[in-house]
């Protein structure tokens, strides 16, 4: 298949090109388009056939649910049978923006968006990208990151390009996603709301429109081959690159030091740090996260996909600052190095 690949401003936004990518959707295929968040490979979510090459094209686990994305509450009613209480208040409170609340289904959402689960994910993206694809469609868009199954959720165009060039009709190349890590999911189909993934909108934030919300004991450990976690991505390998990664947590100094012992004793291998700030180690790339959680939750899937652009072995990130957005980081973190954490 050929991939269409077309630039469009998120400020200026072409409306003859947008309404082609619109009937792209409308007509059962599959486009990927910026979010806030990371990309999305979209596909009409009332359609069965067109969900299910969601999971072809990418390679997902066909128990891996999608998230129906929409541009307002009052279009959540074709896709969830009510809209509780506690998802009108988070919605009010973070909508549109990097929020995904799970809800019961309707019936006219196929299991195969659902991954045969009675619940269904719903997202207001903020993105005017996002917003008017979904406009020009006239249906809610299920969609996943656009990313090959298991590897680092796009954050820019390229990266698409890379995993799904002739596996899906289009990519609207729509510039950088501001958040860079996907939404915060928060489950209220059942008697407490739960956070399932830590995004944008942190535990602190929900925690003042919801005092009763808890945090899923899976978002920061590895899952057992045998459980059975309620949001069922958090089991798969994700956003792994090929190099393999080594969180090293701690207080900046010690940190430091323990990657520069590791570099000594790796140095026939090719080396990564992922640092936080500029820093003088000597590896064979060394990338700069930033100085705040808000900035490494920005730039650590794009700086995987460079380690691996450059053909980079092995990769130590450093982890060193507590604040409300380190959860976020930690979660994205750990999963990419499979559970290789160094406490220092
Ligand atoms: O920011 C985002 O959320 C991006 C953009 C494109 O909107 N999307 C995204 O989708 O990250 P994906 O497929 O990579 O992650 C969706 C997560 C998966 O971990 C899945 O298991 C969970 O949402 N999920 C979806 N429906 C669910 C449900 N009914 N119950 C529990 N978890 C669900
Ligand atoms: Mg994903």
């Amino acid at each position: 298949m050929k991939t269409w690949i077309e630039k469009i401003d998120p400020y200026n936004i072409d409306e003859t090109i947008m309404q082609k990518m619109g009937n792209i959707i409308a007509g059962g295929g599959l486009v990927s388009f910026p979010t806030e968040t990371v990309y999305g490979l979209g596909a009409n979510a009332f359609d069965e056939i067109a969900s299910l090459n969601i999971f072809k094209a990418k390679g997902r686990p066909a128990d891996n649910p999608l998230i129906v994305h929409v541009t307002c509450i009052e279009d959540t009613k074709d896709v969830v049978s009510e809209i509780p209480e506690a998802a009108k208040a988070l919605y009010d409170a973070f909508s549109p923006g990097p929020l995904t609340v799970i809800m019961k289904k309707s019936k006219k959402i196929p299991y195969a968006v659902t991954a045969g689960l009675e619940t269904v994910a719903v997202r207001i993206p903020s993105h005017p990208i996002a917003r008017e694809l979904i406009k020009k469609s006239g249906v809610p868009i299920a969609a996943p990151s656009s990313n090959l199954s298991g590897r680092p959720s796009p954050t820019i165009a390229e990266h698409v390009i890379k995993d799904m060039d002739g596996r899906i009709d289009a990519v609207i190349d729509g510039g950088g996603c501001s958040v860079g890590l996907e939404s915060t999911i928060v489950d209220v189909s059942g008697e407490k709301p739960v956070l399932l993934r830590p995004g944008g909108i942190t535990f602190e934030q929900l925690k003042e429109v919801l005092p009763d919300i808890v945090i899923d004991e899976h978002i920061l450990k590895s899952v057992g081959k045998d459980e059975h976690p309620k949001c069922p991505g958090m089991k798969y390998k994700h956003y792994a690159p090929d190099a393999e990664v080594y969180v090293i947590e701690g207080n900046k100094d010690k940190v430091t030091e323990k990657i520069n012992s590791l570099l000594e004793e790796n140095k026939d291998k090719r080396t990564g740090v992922l640092s936080l700030g500029k820093s003088l180690y000597k590896a064979d790339l060394v990338l700069d996260a930033g100085c705040s959680n808000i900035e490494y939750a920005n730039r650590l899937f794009s700086s995987l996909r460079e380690f691996d652009k450059q053909g980079i072995d092995i990769v130590f990130a450093e982890f060193c600052i507590e604040d409300e957005h380190a959860l976020a980081v930690q979660n994205r973190l750990y999963k990419s190095a499979a559970g290789r954490v160094i406490r220092v």
